[in-house]
């Protein structure tokens, strides 16, 4: 047994998803304003990746921006589009160095910046060829909204003749997801205290183990996810069976 922190390396999670919650009341509680909370949150999500790629997570995908967020005031969600093109800026390098593939999954037309989607895009491409870690970051996602989309390309090949409706089964839906190779998600994180998916990968995390914790996400680190995947590890998995 290859242990670190206490956790088995030959039973890791083969997908772990984290809802990144809690950077507006970790400002509040510090008489900042909530944009001060999603900036601090940075440190947190690289510190995590970090951790990932040492414990060798083949896996992650992070929620960054809802399809629901949009519902926000109009200043603060200018701050996150600006941010996050901002965060592309100061990290595509880093991530490219440390071999993780970058990929976005969620809906990139409007009203997502133009410039913001050429970024994604350009990240994507030049990590394309990496195969140690895949950082998935969901930006403009929801999982109905991943579930339409779906069903619309369902229902484009049926028309066209290439899938025959009564042949439409959980593979063909896996199949048109927006990460169609990523495994299940084994274990979804959520931090400050929240206990609900909001809409995050309701397909992909069907049978995930959820671990919820107290903190802020701007104080999370990767002992924070090392205790998380050790909680997995104790967690006895049952899909179903007895
Ligand atoms: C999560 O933190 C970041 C995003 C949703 C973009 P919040 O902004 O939701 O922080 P709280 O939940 O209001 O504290
Ligand atoms: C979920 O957090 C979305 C992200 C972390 C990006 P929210 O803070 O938007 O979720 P609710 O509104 O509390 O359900
Ligand atoms: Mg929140």
């Amino acid at each position: 047994m290859n242990v670190l922190d206490g956790i088995d390396r030959s039973r890791l999670p083969a997908h772990v998803g984290v809802i990144m919650d809690g950077n507006g009341r970790w400002a509040g509680e510090r008489g900042l304003p909530r944009n001060a909370g999603h900036s601090a949150g940075e440190e947190a999500l690289f510190d995590t990746v970090e951790g990932a790629l040492e414990l060798g997570l083949r896996w992650l995908t992070v929620y960054a921006f809802s399809t629901e967020n949009w519902k926000r005031p109009p200043s603060e969600v200018r701050f996150l589009m600006g941010f996050n093109r901002d965060l592309l800026v100061r990290r595509a390098d880093d991530l490219d160095e440390r071999r993780v593939r970058v990929r976005f999954i969620g809906r990139r037309g409007r009203p997502v910046p133009r410039g913001l989607v050429q970024l994604m895009e350009r990240t994507e491409a030049r990590t394309a060829h990496h195969t140690r870690m895949t950082l998935q970051i969901a930006f403009n996602y929801g999982g109905r909204a991943e579930l339409v989309d779906a069903a619309r390309r369902i229902a484009a090949d049926a028309a066209e003749g290439s899938l025959r409706p009564d042949r439409v089964d959980e593979r063909s839906i896996r199949a048109r997801l927006y990460g169609p190779e990523a495994p299940d998600v084994d274990l979804l994180v959520r931090t400050s205290g929240e206990q609900r998916l909001s809409n995050f990968l309701l397909w992909e995390a069907a049978y995930a183990e959820l671990v919820f914790t107290d903190g802020y996400w701007p104080d999370f680190r990767r002992g924070d996810l090392y205790a998380a995947v050790g909680e997995f590890q104790r967690r006895a998995r049952r899909f179903g069976r007895v």
